[in-house]
């Protein structure tokens, strides 16, 4: 399976004697070509798991298990057992990362061409020139209009919307085969909420990109993803294709969920779902 393959993953925080256990043995494939949906109540330990599989985990912490990447760059058996310093090469190149605040992943003072364009030179080895050409195609990618203006601009002249778009365009910069999307658009207002996923769904299905989609919101699951993984306390509880999951939750507290959803969407809203024909 190209994509990513977390097995058996374990995090704990604090000292080893009275240990603050966050993970405690997941399992879950996030496949090329398909959104895997990752839900659960705050501090169930989502971001947690995206956190490791960027190697970026808090200070201190103990992680165990694995987590396999197959990518057209190669395999790698377990980023656990990377040094740091070819984690930190493959951070951003191979794996990137999308947060809930996009102005979270962009500075403020740089301009959005310099933004784009430094990933690229750096991961790619391209010139400047085709860095540019790459950063306008990419947004145009993922729809920012007028892309050479864009280019021009400051983060804090854009929407909230376009700024989470061109954050996408940033993390796609290097071309990663992994895209974690940690609760994308629960910032966002929700008439842009449609877009951005609808540009998650496209993005998948036209690069073969593995995402790894977080969110406490199984409305959005039951619209989006392929699979959906439900954790609690650092387990996960629930694990299925998002019509299993959500029609015949095998787990209470899955449908515990469901239940306190104030309606759950048909899964089939047009552009959404994926290629399957339930
Ligand atoms: N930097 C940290 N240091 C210590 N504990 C942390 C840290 N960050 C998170 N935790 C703890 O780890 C557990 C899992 O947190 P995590 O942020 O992964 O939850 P989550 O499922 O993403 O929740 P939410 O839906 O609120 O985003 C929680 O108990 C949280 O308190
Ligand atoms: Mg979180």
């Amino acid at each position: 399976m190209t994509g990513l393959q977390i097995r058996g993953l374990t995090l704990e925080l604090g000292a080893r004697a009275t240990p603050k256990v966050i993970l405690r043995g997941i399992d879950i494939d996030v496949p090329a070509g398909s959104i895997t949906g990752l839900a659960g109540e705050s501090g169930s330990g989502k971001t947690m798991t995206g956190l490791a599989v960027m190697g970026l985990q808090p200070a201190g912490s103990r992680l165990g298990g694995s987590i396999a990447l197959d990518g057209p760059r190669g395999r790698v058996e377990n980023l656990l057992h990377l040094k740091p310093r070819a984690m930190n090469a493959l951070r951003g190149r191979d794996v990137a990362m999308i947060f809930q605040d996009p102005t979270a992943s962009l500075h403020p003072m740089i301009t959005i061409e310099r933004q784009l364009t430094d990933g690229m030179k750096h991961h790619l080895r391209i010139t400047g020139r085709e860095a540019k050409e790459r950063a306008i195609a990419l947004l145009e990618r993922v729809k920012v209009p007028d892309p050479a203006t864009a280019l021009k601009k400051y983060p804090h002249q854009f929407s909230g919307g376009q700024l989470q778009r061109i954050a996408i365009a940033i993390a796609l910069s290097s071309e990663p085969s992994v895209l974690i999307a940690d609760e994308p658009t629960t910032a966002l207002d929700v008439t842009v909420q449609a877009g951005i996923l609808r540009l998650l769904r496209e993005l998948c299905d036209g690069l073969d990109l593995a995402i790894l989609l977080v969110t406490h919101d199984l409305g959005v699951m039951s619209a989006l993803a392929d699979t959906v993984t439900v954790m609690r306390f650092g387990e996960v509880v629930e694990q299925g294709d998002r019509y299993q999951v959500i029609r015949e939750p095998r787990s209470d507290y899955t449908r515990s969920l469901i239940d306190a959803l104030p309606r759950v969407p048909t899964p089939d809203i047009p552009g959404l779902s994926g290629t399957d024909t339930h």
